[in-house]
C-alpha cells in the first residue's frame, strides 16, 4: 500500500472513488465560533481549503475542553521521548532530566489520552468528522491519536529526524488528514508546527517516488525547490486548531522558549497499522 500511496495520481485516483454525503445538519461541536473572527467554516470550505493548499487553519476549541485537556496532562504520567519506562509527571521533568542526566525532548502519553473524555468528545465530533470524511471522499476512520510535549532543548539533525522536525510528509494510508490543536500559546519560538503550501499536489516526481525519504533531503533543500513563499507557520493561542493532509510537505519545530502542548489525531480511509508522526 505505503509503495503506491506515495503517488499523487494514485492518492487522488483513491479519493475520487468515494461518493461520501455529507450530514444536512451537525448540532453540536467542540469547535466554536472566536468573536470577532469569521464564523466557523463549513466542512465542504474547509475541504476545499484543504485541496488546494493541503491544509486549513482556523478552528478553535471551546476553552472547557482546552481546560479539561491541560487538567489531564498535569495529572496524568507522561513519558519522556515516548517511552513506556520512563514515566513521569509533567511537573517532575527536571528531576526526571535529573535522573537521565540529560534535557528530554518531548513526552507523551501514549494511549492514556484515550480515557480523556475531552479528547473522545474530539475524536466522535460530528463536525470533525465531516470535515475529515469530505476531504477523503469517504467515511473517516479514526486511525490513533497523541497528546505530547515538546520542551525546550538543543536538538541534534539526528533528534530532529527522530521527532519529525525536519521537513517530511506522513504516508500512513492511500489518503488521511490529521487534526492538530495547540492546548498551550504557540509563538514563532514555541515549537510551532510549519506546512509547505500546495505540496500534496505539487510534488517532484522524484520526490513521489522517494515517499517518506523525503525526510532526508535539508530543509533548506525543499524550501529552495518549492519556494519560500509556501511556507506557512502556524502560530496561536491554546485552543487553536489546524488540519492537514500529511502527504503536505511539514515538520514540528523545536521549542525555544516554552513548551509546547500539542494534540493530534488522524483519520483514513481503511483502517492501517503503521504509524508515523
Ligand atoms: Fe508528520
Amino acid at each position: 500500500m505505503s509503495w503506491l500511496a506515495r503517488f499523487v495520481v494514485v492518492r487522488e485516483w483513491v479519493a475520487d472513488c468515494g461518493s461520501y454525503q455529507p450530514p444536512a445538519v451537525i448540532e453540536e461541536t467542540v469547535i466554536h465560533a472566536v468573536e470577532g473572527a469569521c464564523p466557523v467554516a463549513s466542512p465542504s470550505q474547509v475541504a476545499k481549503l484543504m485541496q488546494s493548499d493541503g491544509y486549513y487553519v482556523g478552528f478553535s476549541l471551546r476553552p472547557s475542553i482546552v481546560q479539561e485537556l491541560i487538567t489531564f496532562a498535569e495529572t496524568t504520567p507522561c513519558y519522556a521521548n515516548r517511552d513506556p519506562a520512563l514515566p513521569f509527571y509533567v511537573g517532575n521533568r527536571a528531576k526526571m532530566e535529573q535522573t537521565l542526566g540529560m534535557p528530554v525532548l518531548l513526552a507523551g502519553y501514549l494511549d492514556a489520552h484515550e480515557d480523556c473524555e475531552a479528547y473522545q468528545k474530539i475524536r466522535h465530533d460530528p463536525y470533525l468528522l465531516a470535515v475529515a470524511s469530505q476531504y477523503l471522499n469517504h467515511p473517516a476512520v479514526y486511525l490513533r491519536g497523541e497528546v505530547a510535549w515538546g520542551f525546550p532543548a538543543p536538538n541534534t539533525l539526528a533528534d530532529k529526524i527522530k521527532t519529525a522536525r525536519v521537513y517530511h510528509c506522513d504516508i500512513n494510508d492511500f489518503k488521511t488528514v490529521k487534526f492538530f490543536f495547540y492546548l498551550t500559546e504557540v509563538g514563532a519560538e514555541d515549537g510551532p508546527h510549519v506546512y509547505m503550501k500546495g505540496t500534496h499536489r505539487n510534488r517532484r516526481f522524484g520526490h513521489q517516488r522517494i515517499g517518506q525519504g523525503c525526510a532526508a533531503i535539508a530543509d533548506e533543500t525543499l524550501v529552495e525547490i518549492y519556494g519560500r513563499d509556501r511556507v506557512q507557520v502556524v502560530t496561536g493561542e491554546a485552543g487553536l486548531g489546524f488540519v492537514g493532509d500529511p502527504y503536505c510537505l511539514h515538520k514540528g519545530t523545536v521549542p525555544l522558549n516554552n513548551s509546547r502542548l500539542l494534540l493530534q489525531l488522524e483519520f483514513g480511509i481503511v483502517p492501517y497499522r503503521i504509524w508515523y508522526y
